[in-house]
């Protein structure tokens, strides 16, 4: 007998969990994500002993759904052969998609639950503590967790090395993301519950084996409550944690911390506007040095130096603005035709430029004189350069080419 057409379909798309329970299946309170790979020899033991669990305090009103991610030791099967005995058992097989954080959401996308939880499935974490997490969220957490941290809380025959290496990676998470690592005492579990309403909708990302860290960090989780566990030896099958794992926690936190702040300023930033700017202002050098050395050079005009570099700045200044406006900001002159515009632009940005040469001035001194002790001041030049290129840019961008929308 084949039970094959009976498998969950895998969700295709962003990992992302919907607000509501698909609506034409009816709604239940739980659903449980049981994730496996090669755990052949645990399945039929975890089922019954949630089942066992569930069935006496929601009868009913609760769903397991084991994702296995095409194990070669056939898991997916074997619970599959389980489905007739435990009406509540749905099973998902995974032949792509890789990996326990993307199983847990794909899990909870094909969940029916209000509530969505997540257990390991090779018995390290104890079924009965269920109860108490459920009672948690009843009593109106957003969240529920597992912890080894909290009273009592605990590991059973772990050396000392893989202690040290699991409190360094809570450290590090610590450093790193404070407030999402830091608001439980033990970020690392994969033992816990959460409402519904507090994770549908955000892009969650299928990176590594933390999944709790992105509950946290991407979901709207008020309220958290923590239940002690202790950590179970396991006596079947093997662990799949890899040093590849410490790593790709690494790059976790990284972005978890900059939470697509990184992608949304390059598309804030006008990268192209901003190199013509440079390039423009590159030219004005240029024309600077060139007036400097006609107005003041003995074998030319011979004027004194501070007369000529301000004639010089200022007709780089002029060269710079038509630049701009015919390239840089070409887009925006366009729609803001007429001499009258013209000549205010220009006195805008003339000014902008002037503030920013005693800016630059004031910054050389500050880094050469202060911050460097008086030495670099090669380096406290390019520093100043770029920062105040930088605000240039941007103030003439907001200012002297601003684009203003008015409703009409
Ligand atoms: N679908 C799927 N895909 N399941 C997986 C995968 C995968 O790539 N990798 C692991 N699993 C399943 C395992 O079959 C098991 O049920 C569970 O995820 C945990 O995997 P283990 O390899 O047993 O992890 P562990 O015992 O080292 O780590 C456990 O303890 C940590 C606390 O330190 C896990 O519970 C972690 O989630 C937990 O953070
Ligand atoms: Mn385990």
């Amino acid at each position: 007998m084949t039970y094959t057409d009976a498998l969950i379909p895998v969700p295709v798309g962003p990992l992302q969990v919907g607000a509501a329970a698909d609506s034409s299946a009816p709604l239940i309170q739980f659903s449980l994500i049981v994730p496996t790979y090669n755990e052949s020899k645990n399945v039929a033991k975890i089922v019954k002993q949630l089942t066992e669990l569930l069935d006496d305090c929601l009868p009913g009103d609760y769903e397991l759904i084991l994702v296995d991610d095409n194990s070669p030791d056939k898991t997916w099967q074997i619970a599959q052969a389980l489905t007739p005995h435990y009406p509540q058992l749905r099973v998902m097989r995974r032949e792509t998609e890789r990996g326990l954080s993307s199983a847990v959401i794909r899990g909870w996308q094909v969940a029916r639950g209000n509530i969505l939880g997540v257990i390991d499935a090779d018995l390290q974490h104890p079924p009965e503590i269920l109860i108490q997490l459920l009672k948690q969220i009843q009593n109106g957490a957003d969240l529920a967790v597992a912890s080894r941290h909290v009273e009592g809380g605990g590991v059973s025959e772990w050396s000392f090395i893989r202690r040290f290496l699991s409190r360094g990676a809570q450290v590090l998470g610590l450093l790193i993301v404070p407030n999402v690592v830091g608001r439980v005492s033990d970020p690392m579990s994969g033992y816990f519950m959460v409402h519904r309403s507090a994770i549908a909708g955000p892009c969650l990302n299928p990176m590594g084996y933390k999944i709790l860290l992105e509950v946290i960090g991407r979901g709207r989780v008020e309220t958290i409550g923590e239940v002690g566990y202790v950590f179970q030896e396991r006596e079947e099958g093997e662990s799949k944690v890899t040093w590849q794992h410490y790593l790709t926690y690494l790059g976790h936190l990284v972005r978890l911390r900059s939470r697509g702040r990184i992608a949304r300023l390059r598309r804030q930033f006008p990268v192209g506007r901003f190199l013509r700017f440079g390039i423009v202002g590159l030219s004005g050098v240029f024309v600077d040095m060139a007036v400097l050395y006609l107005l003041s050079d003995p074998s030319t005009l011979g004027w004194g130096l501070t007369r000529s570099k301000i004639v010089a700045a200022e007709i780089a200044i002029l060269n710079n603005f038509l630049w701009n406006d015919a390239w840089t900001f070409a887009d925006i002159a366009q729609a803001q035709k007429g001499w009258n515009a013209r000549i205010k632009r220009f006195l805008k940005f003339n000014t902008i430029c002037l503030a920013g040469l005693v800016l630059n001035v004031l910054l050389l001194n500050f880094l050469f004189n202060v911050v460097f002790g008086q030495q670099h001041r090669y380096l406290a030049n390019l520093i100043a350069i770029a920062v105040v290129t930088l605000w240039n840019f941007w103030v003439n961008f907001k200012l002297s080419w601003r684009v203003t929308q008015i409703k009409k």
